[in-house]
């Protein structure tokens, strides 16, 4: 499968999963950031996991459609005025700035629910063992050992004192796998567990996806300082405005974009030890290092 119909494939089926119903507002908000045009990056790898280690996609369509779900209420809840207070996400005003504060904070603890469900609910083509190892990787990964461990340390990394050159590296590092890395490992592992790879292959997917989600992120941050509202669809230049600790702010745009290359080389590297073959990987990273200017 291309790229384009992976991603129609998670849009029709993200548009079937949720349904608007009483209470209206909480189902249109829900339905309204998700149905938002995103990258779809998440759900892509979760399903091309899947196939390259000889699953079949259809069994992971739940799967991967709850973890865009998931991203889309982590995307919400970092717009928020106590977050990052984003006015714009994915070229549309923020779910708050449609909806209000109480919705869209109420919203996004829904999809946090919904999404689980959405896994139990369909997966009856997969063993009951699986979607218990899948629903634990959700919860970890969806929790204060996850991406919400990212998050905080985020938001308490703004505007940071903090001399120790070391200490600020480790911080920053530790925040960027959980709030970004964890979503890309749940999505890889996820779509391994599926394919019911082996051990040594679910420890290189993981491993992959950390590598991957901090590239992933310290892209993030470059385009922040150099990329357009047109092409980002969000507000950008804030992360210096807000005195966020990033790749950039720490080290600067140029050995930003060093590093940044040399996590890509990881990756082929574990490519090719693990021989794991995926144009959809190759093409997200040529995309990737095409946009950032490296
Ligand atoms: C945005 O993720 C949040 C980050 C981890 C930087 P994406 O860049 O994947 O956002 P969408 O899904 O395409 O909107
Ligand atoms: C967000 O990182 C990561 C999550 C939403 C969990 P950022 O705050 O840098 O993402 P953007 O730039 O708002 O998309
Ligand atoms: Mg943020
Ligand atoms: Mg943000
Ligand atoms: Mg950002």
């Amino acid at each position: 499968m291309k790229m384009n119909d992976y991603i129609e494939l998670v849009n029709d089926k993200l548009d079937e999963f949720i349904q608007i119903e009483y209470p209206n507002s909480i189902f249109k908000s829900m339905k309204y950031t998700v149905t938002l045009p995103g990258k779809r990056l998440r759900p892509v790898m979760c399903l091309e996991t899947c196939r390259m280690l000889g699953g079949d996609i259809e069994k992971a369509i739940p799967t991967a459609c709850a973890i865009e779900m998931l991203h889309a209420q982590t995307l919400i809840h970092d717009d928020l005025p106590c977050m990052d207070n984003d006015d714009y996400r994915r070229g549309k005003p923020s779910n708050h700035k449609v909806f209000g504060e109480a919705i869209a904070v109420l919203a996004g603890d829904a999809l946090l629910t919904f999404a689980p469900q959405i896994i139990s609910k369909y997966s009856e083509n997969l063993p009951s063992s699986t979607i218990i190892r899948i629903l634990n990787e959700y919860f970890h990964y969806a929790g204060a050992r996850g991406v919400i461990a990212g998050q905080v340390v985020d938001i308490e990394s703004e505007n940071l004192d903090l001399t120790d050159l070391k200490a600020k590296e480790e911080r920053l590092e530790y925040l960027h796998t959980h709030k970004t890395s964890d979503l890309f490992q749940l999505a890889m592992r996820t779509g391994a567990i599926i394919a019911d790879a082996n051990d040594e292959k679910l420890i290189a997917i993981t491993e992959f996806a950390k590598i991957f989600g901090l590239a992933f992120q310290i892209a993030d941050d470059i385009l922040d300082e150099i990329s357009s509202f047109e092409q980002m669809g969000k507000t950008l230049g804030k992360d210096k405005a807000e005195g966020k600790l990033t790749y950039v702010t720490l080290y600067g745009l140029e050995e930003a974009k060093c590093k940044l290359s040399c996590l890509f080389e990881k990756c082929y590297d574990i490519i090719h030890k693990h021989g794991i073959k995926s144009e959809i990987f190759e093409e997200i990273i040529t995309k990737i290092r095409q946009k950032a200017g490296i």
